[in-house]
């Protein structure tokens, strides 16, 4: 990483200004843990897979969905948004919510960063399954690396309209038509709603495969750059809606810049991880990338549909430890929170829980900001010393001081 090039995946990038990608992250790409047999996200992967390939076969009984779960996180700023109709000021782009290898060059922030390119290679039904990257707030439920499952099926007319009894005078497309809540300008009324029933019944289905035939589900609007309408899934688990999945019909501009002009489709996004947590009452997102045998021993299992759940190997000990100090004065280098808790994420790694902003007040007369932070460390494996935790957190004062140029209180 250091000096002027960083290599990633094997290939070297030169970096420049947007370059923000850590030592720690790097060390993440090619861990494929959603191919690492024992891993929870493995078992909950096959049971999606196996769900499209049973339920979803042509006449000679062949699964449709083709599955890519290989594919570098090394994508183009084009390929994570603009192939997706990404606006060039939506949030996302900001620096502070990806890792970008340099201005060209990022890890991808999701896996819909493939859609418009695998299908542009003629492929009509596929899942895409990989490793995606965010900068992101740090506690039990997010880390900077997560996986996920995308799933792209396309239509010709005649294959939406199949089940139609008198479809001759029928259309998917409408010339001159108007964008509305339920559809797209280009989509003819019945083949926005022949799409939305065929995702519907395909994601509800799947949902109750993994969570059980009795789940209460619901179906949220939702907005997404790349489909219209959108909806995300929601499910009941022990009390709590629980939003599973984002999903919406394709926009039929990104089908047109793959070269498609004959058919429409639909497209679906989740994380595994999520998922694996509510399944296996894993109560840590840290813990998938354990190495310890008594975690993964328990998912060892060569049905992927045995009923598992997880067992604490222990519960040692938290440290905590608080960091405040005066931000620079205003017109000084910006400081962004994810800088913060990246930061925290270098030196701390995987001991770290937990971090919060547990106090923050701006002081009139010195006219400068205070940050103050809770630090939550604790090892998954054993005990953590107090002693061992102080050494780190000052490292983490120290970095803070070099980098942001704040003053620790
Ligand atoms: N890419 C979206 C996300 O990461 C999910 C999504 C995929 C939504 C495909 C719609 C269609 O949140």
């Amino acid at each position: 990483l250091l000096g002027d090039s960083v290599k990633v995946d094997g290939v070297t990038y030169p970096t420049d200004s947007l370059t923000n990608i850590s030592p720690r992250v790097l060390s993440k790409v090619g861990q494929n843990l959603h191919r690492e047999h024992g891993n929870p996200l493995y078992l909950i992967r096959k049971r999606i897979e196996n769900y499209f390939y049973k339920n979803f076969v042509n006449r000679r009984g062949n699964p449709i969905f083709s599955i890519y779960d290989n594919i570098s996180p090394v994508v183009t700023l084009e390929q994570n948004f603009d192939s997706l109709l990404v606006p060039e000021a939506h949030v996302s782009r900001a620096p502070s919510e990806s890792y970008y290898i340099n201005s060209d060059y990022m890890l991808r922030a999701h896996t819909s960063a493939h859609q418009r390119d695998l299908i542009r290679s003629g492929l009509n039904a596929f899942l895409v399954i990989g490793d995606v990257y965010r900068r992101d707030a740090i506690d039990a439920t997010h880390y900077p690396v997560f996986h996920q499952v995308e799933g792209v099926r396309l239509f010709s007319q005649n294959e939406l309209f199949t089940k139609v009894r008198d479809s001759t005078n029928l259309s998917i497309f409408e010339t001159e038509g108007k964008r509305m809540p339920d559809k797209q300008e280009d989509h003819s009324m019945e083949a926005a709603k022949l799409l939305e029933h065929s995702l519907k019944n395909t994601l509800m289905g799947l949902a109750l495969h993994l969570f059980g035939r009795d789940t209460e589900a619901r179906w949220v609007d939702a907005y997404f750059p790349f489909t219209h309408p959108s909806w995300e899934l929601e499910i009941k688990h022990q009390g709590e809606w629980l939003e599973v999945l984002g999903c919406g019909v394709v926009e039929q501009k990104i089908l047109q810049s793959a070269g498609i002009q004959d058919q429409v489709g639909w497209a679906f996004g989740l994380g595994l991880e999520r998922l694996a947590m509510k399944l296996y009452s894993i109560p840590d997102i840290r813990l998938f990338w354990s190495k310890d045998s008594g975690f993964l021993s328990q998912f060892d299992v060569s049905d992927p549909d045995t009923p598992i759940r997880y067992k604490p190997i222990s519960v040692y000990p938290q440290c905590i430890n608080d960091i405040s100090f005066w931000l620079p004065a205003s017109t000084d280098t910006a400081f962004c929170v994810n800088d913060f808790y990246e930061l925290v994420r270098n030196i701390g790694g995987d001991l770290v829980e937990q971090v919060y902003l547990i106090d923050e007040f701006f002081h009139p007369k010195k006219q400068r900001a205070s940050h103050c932070y809770r630090i939550v460390y604790r090892h998954l494996e054993r005990t953590l010393t107090q002693e061992e935790v102080n050494v780190i957190h000052a490292k983490i004062e120290e970095e803070a001081k070099r980098l942001f140029r704040v003053e620790v209180r």
